[in-house]
């Protein structure tokens, strides 16, 4: 199967594992994707959130959680009292996968379980150079690449769980992507927001 393992360094710093990221290949997504975006943050971070993938923004960008969705994240973060400069944010997939029709705009599309797995390697490598306390997995698709199939965001969101292999006594908590917020209907936007704020005072009542 594809996979991002041949192109990581060992042991490698964020800055070593950026760089080295430019060049995978490890699946079909970096072909069409205007480049790598990799996470981004505090290197000694003791919150890493972990998004689905790049969007159209963060694809120009090469950051993640730059357009519409990080807003409201970042907005969502100072109501839980978390900064966003002392967190880690990165995706479960690094490249941006679209689809794009003649003269359209790029739409966005879901990755494929295969391209959560192949690109999973650079998670685990953030993991080992970051080692944060608690992951935050933002959505279905990080719920799948940091906890696999065993939780579900609805059922599952809110709480700490553990999470060992982003270490020893690392622990995680599932929530809301912040797209899936912005697509909900107006009469439901506030209430998915707070649930939002909710999981991340959880996040930071388990640091402090
Ligand atoms: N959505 C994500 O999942 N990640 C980003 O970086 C931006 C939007
Ligand atoms: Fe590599 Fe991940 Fe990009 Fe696929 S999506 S090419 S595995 S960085």
């Amino acid at each position: 199967p594809e996979s991002a393992a041949e192109f990581v360094p060992e042991d490698a710093d964020l800055a070593a594992l950026r760089t080295a990221a430019a060049g995978c290949r490890g699946c079909e997504l970096y072909r069409d994707a205007t480049q790598t975006v990799f996470g981004d943050g505090a290197a000694a971070a003791r919150v890493m959130l972990v998004g689905e993938q790049p969007g159209d923004k963060e694809d120009r960008a090469g950051e993640p959680f730059v357009g519409p969705a990080g807003r409201l994240l970042d907005r969502a973060l100072a109501d839980a009292g978390l900064d966003r400069e002392r967190c880690y944010l990165t995706n479960a997939v690094k490249h941006f996968r679209f689809t794009r029709a003649p003269g359209k705009p790029r739409l966005h599309k879901k990755p494929s379980v295969g391209q959560i797995n192949a690109c999973r390697p650079w998670l685990t490598a953030e993991y080992a150079a970051v080692r944060p306390a608690v992951v935050v997995a933002l959505g279905a698709t990080a719920v799948r690449a940091v906890l696999g199939t065993r939780y579900k965001v609805t059922a599952d969101r809110g709480r700490l769980l553990p999470c060992p292999q982003a270490g020893a006594d690392a622990q995680a908590v599932i929530s809301t992507h912040p797209s899936a917020i912005l697509r909900a209907p107006d009469d439901a936007r506030d209430e998915a927001l707070a649930a939002l704020v909710s999981d991340l005072r959880a996040v930071n009542t388990a640091i402090n």
